[in-house]
């Protein structure tokens, strides 16, 4: 793939991640997933410090993990625990 298409596709995936979640950076569940398994047991606890949207605690709670979440933005806060309240219904954001 060359470069000028990459950033076309970086482009488009982050103009519809504002679209759809209304987080200018969200990152997605694939590239935290990992993380979370090698540094945590079924049943811990994960800490972001800095949550956004929330996707570290939709993928935790997917895994079996807790999550503390900290967010500047009351904003993102409403949006993360709204996006977790929903994955929790099976309605994954
Ligand atoms: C790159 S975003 C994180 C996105 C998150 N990984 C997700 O998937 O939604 C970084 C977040 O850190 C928040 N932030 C920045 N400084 C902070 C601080 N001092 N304390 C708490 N949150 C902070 C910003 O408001 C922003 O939402």
């Amino acid at each position: 793939m060359h470069k000028r298409q990459k950033k076309t596709i970086t482009w488009i995936a982050l103009y519809f991640s504002m679209r759809i979640i209304r987080h200018f950076a969200t990152f997605p569940p694939k590239l935290i997933t990992p993380c979370i398994l090698a540094s945590s047991p079924p049943g811990g606890t994960i800490l972001d410090p800095f949550a956004g949207a929330g996707t570290t605690g939709l993928v935790a709670e997917a895994l079996g993990r807790n999550a503390i979440l900290i967010e500047l933005n009351p904003a993102y806060v409403a949006m993360a625990q709204q996006r977790i309240a929903e994955a929790s219904r099976g309605n994954h954001a």
